[in-house]
């Protein structure tokens, strides 16, 4: 019989990313226990300690710093530890640190017959995400990372204030790599039906091609804006993270660009990338092959190529 607890979930790395992740599922109401690890035991004893405070404000629930013999039994474990973007660093050059952190916190993991899903947040998440499935050795559905969710989610608030309609209402994608290679996928956004131009066309918005070009770029930056003005990003992060959880634990089957291995989708194949999928219970079910034009396909390729010339670093 299965060990596995679908109201357990577990956060390996208490930096800024996980203890605003933590802070957020305790919120969410998913689970009734959460574990939190970290390389500095005392920093995720600090965070429990502080995180259960919210309880009487949230929903009963034991939140508590533990090793890895607590977190064998849990439905998700979010991976969001390493080393962060510094200003003017990208993700990619996280890469040599992360994977070694990797290398270290798989096998504790799969020594221990974990049965649920590893969402690999940490950077360069395509990259880990990768990683973790290689290292794993667990099927492709359970090891998925949180990939564009955040850019998605920031092209639709964007969109949102540009065309004043809920970013709720909007449906648009970021595919490819979380990262600097990212592209939006304009020729299938729109906004509850209605195609993006003739929406914008409503909203008295005529300059299509010099909103998307900037709305694109704001989507792309944001990070590094971040990151100059406040040293990190964790509060985004830590939404997208609470909704694949949500996705997960809820069998939601809901539609979220999350990173996966692909196997010929556009022509592509032995990488990890973002492009919609439908989430549940097991991970990922399916990818959602979703019309992208050729200027998108050819720079889904780039993206592609980008993230395979830095695995071929690492992996045979
Ligand atoms: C973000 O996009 C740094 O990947 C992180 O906010």
């Amino acid at each position: 019989m299965s060990k596995l607890k679908s109201g357990k979930v577990a956060i390996i790395g208490c930096g800024f990313v996980g203890s605003a992740s933590a802070f957020a599922l305790m919120q969410s109401g998913l689970f009734t226990e959460m574990v939190l690890l970290d390389a500095n035991h005392q920093k995720a004893e600090g965070e429990a300690e502080d995180i259960v405070h919210g309880i009487p404000f949230g929903r009963p629930m034991q939140i508590y710093a533990g090793d890895y013999d607590d977190i064998a039994d849990a439905a998700i474990i979010v991976i969001t530890a390493g080393a962060n973007q510094k200003p003017d660093e990208t993700r990619l050059d996280l890469v040599n640190k992360n994977i070694a952190i990797f290398q270290s916190i798989i096998p504790e993991i799969t020594k221990r017959d974990f049965e649920g899903i590893l969402l690999i947040v940490a950077n360069p998440v395509d990259i880990l995400t990768y990683t973790a499935q290689k290292l794993s050795g667990y099927p492709e559905k359970r090891v998925i990372g949180s990939g564009t969710v955040l850019d998605s989610a920031r092209l639709k608030y964007h969109l949102g204030q540009h065309l004043g309609v809920d970013s709720r209402s909007v449906h648009a994608f970021i595919v490819g790599e979380h990262g600097d290679s990212e592209i939006a996928a304009w020729s299938s956004a729109n906004i509850s039906g209605i195609p993006l131009d003739n929406f914008c066309e409503m909203r008295g918005h005529y300059n299509h091609m010099e909103a998307t070009e900037r709305i694109a770029a704001e989507v792309k930056q944001s990070a590094y804006e971040i990151i100059s003005k406040k040293g990190a990003t964790y509060y985004g992060i830590a939404m997208s993270v609470k909704r694949i959880c949500e996705a997960i634990i809820r069998d939601e089957k809901s539609i979220l660009p999350i990173s996966t291995m692909l196997h010929g989708e556009y022509g592509i194949s032995d990488v990890v990338l973002s492009l919609p999928c439908i989430v549940g219970r097991d991970g990922y079910e399916t990818k959602v092959p979703i019309d992208l034009d050729q200027e998108e396909v050819s720079k889904l390729h780039e993206s592609a190529n980008t993230l395979k010339e830095v695995l071929s670093k690492f992996f045979a």
